[in-house]
C-alpha cells in the first residue's frame, strides 16, 4: 500500500474513531495501524505543535474575561488575550493545521484558574494558577467545547494533549490570608483548602526554594505558588480523581508540569493510575539549563514510567542554531549522550523552544530564517517525539522572557518556507518508520556540516545540513543505506523539494557510496528510501506505555507482523491466546502477564521468526503506594548518605548499588532523622534496613539488628517511621552539618 493511501485510510477511519472513544471501547477487529490517531501510548509518528491556549485564536469572545483581566489587542501581555478552544478548532477545520502536517497539540493547562489580576498586572491566562482541578478554564470554553474541539481534532487524525500541573495551586504567602486567593484548592466547586487555613498539612509550607538542591526544589515553593504535598492522602487522592476528568474527556497525552519539584516516587504511583484508567502518552518537563547535564532527570525517564522534554536535545539544538556558540559536532555528542541516557530516547519530547525561553527565531533576516529551517529539520528528522512551538512556522519573534515569547499568533501564512519544511517533514515521519523507529548513525560531520542517517530494517532516511550561509560544503565519499535499485545508480530527489537549496543525489551501486555532490550554503536535504516489501522478520518499533500492571493492555508497534497471530514473547517466555487481544500487520495489543514485577524485554515471534527485543517494560506487581520512609536518631559524617534497602524491587532488591535514596534530612525532617519516598506495591509485606554510602556510591555501614518489617495498604500513601538500630561496619562519625 503507498503511503498516500495509507494517510487517506487513516483520514477515512477517523470519524469513526471519535466515536469508539467517546463510548470508551476500541475496536480490535477493524484495522488500526501504528500511526493512526487511536493510538495515544505511541506518538512516534507525530508531530506536536504547542499553543498557548490564550494566544492563538480568539474564537468566541463571548468567553473573554471581563476588565481588568482582558488586554483586548494584547498589548499587556501578562492579561488574558481572548484565546480559546473555539480558536483552536477553526484552524483545524479551516485546514491551517492540516496542511501544516502536525498530528498532535499540545495546549496549555486547561483546568479553572484563579480569575483575579495579581499585582501589577498579571492573570492565569498561562493556567499555571490552578483552582479546581476538575473543572474548566472558562475563558478557553466550556467542557463541551473542549470535548468537541477533541472529536474535531480525532476526526481530522491529530491527538489532543493538555497540560497539567500537579506541583502547586496558585500564588500565596504564609501569614496573609488576603493575597489573591490564598492559593484555595476547590473539588468540582467545593472547598477543599487555603494556604493560611490548612491544619492537615495539605500543603508544604517551607518557604521558597531557592534551587540549590533537589530536596529543596521538592519540599519548597517554586516562587509564590503554594506548593502541594501530594503525599497527604486527599491531596493524593485529590490528584488521581481529577485527571480521570481529562482522561475521560478523551485527551491523548499529558505534559506533566514541573516534574522537577514533585516527588519522583509519588509521580510513579500518579503514572500507574492514570495506565490503570486509560493509558496515554504522558512527559513530564525536568528542566535542565543550558550548558548542565543532569544525571536526575534521565533517571526520572527511566523509572517514573513517563517522558520528559527533553531538555538536553533542546538545550544542544539552541546552541548549534540559535546562539551558535557550539558547532555541528555538538549534536552527534548529545546523541550519543542521550542515546546511552534514556532508556526509550523515542519517546522523549524534543523542541527548538517553548513559552518558557527565546523563540528560535533570532531576527527576520534570511539567513535567520534559514537557521530555524535547519533547527527544525533537524528536530523534525531526529530521535525522538519533536514538537513545535506555536507560531515557529511563521518566524514569530520573541525574545527575553516570558511573555514576551507568547505574543498573539498574527497570521496564518501557508506559503512559508518553514510552513513548506514542517509539512514535507511531518508527512515523511508519519510515512517512513526510519523516523519514527530509526537508529541514529553519523555520517559526516564538520564544525559546519552535519550529515546523518536513521534506519529501520529496509528503510532510511538520510539528511544533511549546511549551517554555514557563505559556503558551499563539498561531499565526497559519502556511504549510505540508501540502496541502488535493480543493480544500477539510483536517484534520490531531495524531500524537501529542494526549497532549503537541497539537490538531489546519486547512490552508486557495490560500496553504497554517493556520488560527490555539493551542499549550496546553508543547505538543507533529505533523502529517503521506504521499503514496503514483505518482510521473514517480524520489525518492532515501540512498545507503550512501559508500565502497567499484569492483566493491563500494551501496544506493540512496527512492520510486518503479519496477518495471523503469532505470539509476544516476554524475556523470551511466550505469551499468546486470550492475552493477545489484537493483531494486525503494524500493531499488537497484549495483556501484561503475571511474571512477576520487574523489567521485561519484548519482542514478537511469528512464523519461526523473531524481532529484535525492546527492554525495559516494567511489570507493577500491585497498584503503586507512595510510601514515606523515616528514619530518626541515624548518625553520618558529612558528605555521606543514607539509602534504604529492602526485598522490594522500588528498595533495590536487597542489591545495595540500587538501594533506595539518597534520603533528605534537612527539610521536612531534620538530622539525625531522614526521609526517602519510594513507589511500592499497594497491600505487599516489605522488609528493609539502612545502609550509608559515601558520595562515590561506597557501602560504608548498614544497619545492624532485625530488618524493620512494614506491610503497605490498599492504597494511597503511607509513612513508616522507625529508629536506627544501630550501624554495623562503621566508625562513630562526627555528625552532619
Ligand atoms: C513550568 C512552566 O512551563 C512555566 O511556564 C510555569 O510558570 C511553571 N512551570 C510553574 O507552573
Ligand atoms: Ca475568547
Amino acid at each position: 500500500m503507498s503511503d498516500e493511501i495509507t494517510m487517506q485510510k487513516n483520514r477515512f477511519c477517523a470519524l469513526a474513531l471519535a466515536c469508539a472513544l467517546a463510548i470508551g471501547a476500541l475496536p480490535t477487529a477493524r484495522a488500526f495501524p501504528a500511526t493512526d490517531v487511536r493510538n495515544s501510548v505511541d506518538f512516534t509518528s507525530d508531530v506536536i505543535y504547542q499553543i498557548v491556549t490564550d494566544r492563538f485564536v480568539d474564537g468566541d469572545p463571548s468567553n473573554n474575561p471581563k476588565a481588568p483581566l482582558l488586554s483586548k489587542d494584547c498589548r499587556l501581555t501578562h492579561l488574558y488575550c481572548g484565546g480559546d478552544w473555539k480558536g483552536v478548532e477553526s484552524k483545524i477545520t479551516d485546514g491551517y493545521l492540516p496542511a501544516l502536517g502536525v498530528s498532535a497539540l499540545l495546549l496549555s493547562v486547561p483546568v479553572e484558574n484563579v480569575m483575579a489580576t495579581i499585582a501589577p498586572s498579571s492573570s492565569s491566562y498561562h493556567g499555571y494558577w490552578p483552582r479546581d482541578f476538575k473543572r474548566v478554564n472558562p475563558a478557553f470554553g466550556t467542557m463541551a467545547d473542549f470535548k468537541h474541539l477533541i472529536a474535531v481534532a480525532h476526526a481530522h487524525g491529530i491527538k489532543v494533549m493538555i497540560d497539567f500541573v500537579i506541583n502547586q495551586t496558585s500564588p500565596a504567602r504564609e501569614d496573609d490570608d488576603q493575597y489573591a486567593e490564598d492559593g484555595r484548592l476547590y473539588d468540582d466547586g467545593k472547598l477543599l483548602v487555603a494556604f493560611n487555613a490548612d491544619a492537615g498539612g495539605m500543603y508544604h509550607h517551607y518557604g521558597e526554594t531557592d534551587f540549590s538542591s533537589v530536596e529543596d526544589m521538592r519540599n519548597k515553593s517554586l516562587y509564590d505558588l503554594a506548593d502541594l504535598d501530594q503525599q497527604h492522602p486527599a491531596i493524593d487522592a485529590y490528584l488521581k480523581s481529577a485527571i480521570l476528568v481529562w482522561l475521560d474527556a478523551g485527551i491523548d497525552g499529558i505534559r506533566v508540569d514541573t516534574v522537577k519539584h514533585v516527588s519522583p516516587a509519588w509521580q510513579k504511583t500518579w503514572v500507574a493510575a492514570i495506565n490503570s484508567h486509560r493509558p496515554v502518552f504522558t512527559a513530564g518537563e525536568w528542566y535542565v539549563p543550558r550548558n548542565e547535564t543532569d544525571p536526575a532527570g534521565y533517571q526520572f525517564a527511566n523509572q517514573s514510567g513517563m517522558s520528559v522534554l527533553d531538555f538536553p536535545f533542546a538545550q544542544t539544538l539552541r546552541a548549534v542554531f540559535r546562539y551558535r556558540d557550539k558547532d555541528m559536532t555538538a549534536l552527534g555528542q548529545m546523541l550519543d549522550e542521550t542515546g546511552a541516557a534514556y532508556l526509550h530516547p523515542l519517546d522523549q519530547v524534543t523542541f527548538l523552544d517553548n513559552h518558557d525561553q527565546n523563540r528560535i527565531t533570532l531576527s527576520d533576516s534570511p539567513e535567520h530564517h534559514r537557521l530555524v529551517e535547519q533547527a527544525l529539520a533537524f528536530a523534525l528528522t531526529a530521535r525522538g517525539t519533536p514538537m513545535i512551538y506555536y507560531g515557529t512556522e511563521q518566524y514569530m519573534l520573541g525574545a527575553g522572557h516570558a511573555p514576551l515569547n507568547r505574543a498573539m499568533m498574527d497570521k496564518f501564512d501557508r506559503g512559508t518556507a518553514a510552513f513548506g519544511l514542517v509539512r514535507r517533514l511531518a508527512a515523511l515521519r508519519k510515512a517512513n518508520p526510519a523516523l519514527q523507529y530509526g537508529s541514529h548513525l553519523q555520517r559526516f560531520v564538520t564544525p559546519d556540516l552535519y550529515i546523518f542517517e536513521r534506519r529501520f530494517h529496509g528503510n532510511t532516511v538520510l539528511v544533511a545540513i549546511n549551517r554555514n550561509p557563505y559556503k558551499e560544503a563539498s561531499v565526497t565519499q559519502l556511504v549510505t543505506a540508501l540502496r541502488c535499485a535493480n543493480g544500477a545508480p539510483t536517484r534520490y530527489a531531495d524531500v524537501l523539494d529542494e526549497q532549503q537549496d537541497g539537490v538531489a543525489i546519486t547512490v552508486n551501486c557495490g560500496a553504497a557510496a554517493v556520488a560527490p555532490f555539493k551542499l549550496a550554503p546553508g543547505a538543507v536535504a533529505v533523502w529517503a528510501e521506504r521499503d514496503d516489501s514483505a518482510s521473514t522478520l517480524p520489525e518492532l518499533g515501540h512498545v507503550g506505555p512501559v508500565m502497567g500492571l499484569a492483566g493491563e493492555e500494551i501496544t506493540l508497534s512496527g512492520r510486518h507482523f503479519g496477518s495471523v497471530r503469532g505470539s509476544v514473547l516476554f524475556d523470551a517466555a511466550p505469551l499468546d491466546g486470550a492475552a493477545i487481544t489484537h493483531w494486525e500487520d503494524t500493531l499488537i495489543k497484549v495483556r501484561l502477564p503475571a511474571r512477576g514485577a520487574g523489567r521485561y524485554a519484548v519482542a514478537v515471534q511469528r512464523d519461526g521468526a523473531r524481532s529484535d527485543s525492546y527492554g525495559g517494560i516494567e511489570i507493577l506487581g500491585a497498584p503503586q503506594v507512595s510510601l514515606r520512609v523515616v528514619v530518626d536518631d541515624a548518625s553520618a559524617a558529612a558528605g555521606e548518605q543514607l539509602f534504604v534497602l529492602g526485598d522490594d524491587d522500588a528498595l533495590g532488591a536487597n542489591a545495595a548499588g540500587r538501594a533506595a535514596g539518597p534520603m533528605d534530612n534537612r527539610i521536612v525532617y531534620r538530622y539525625p532523622s531522614w526521609h526517602t519516598d519510594v513507589s511500592v506495591p499497594a497491600g505487599t509485606a516489605l522488609s528493609f534496613r539502612f545502609v550509608k554510602k559515601n558520595a562515590a556510591g561506597t557501602v560504608l555501614a548498614r544497619e545492624s539488628g532485625a530488618a524493620h518489617r512494614f506491610t503497605t495498604p490498599a492504597g494511597g500513601t503511607a509513612t513508616v517511621r522507625v529508629k536506627l538500630n544501630g550501624w554495623s561496619g562503621a566508625a562513630a562519625p562526627a555528625a552532619q552539618p
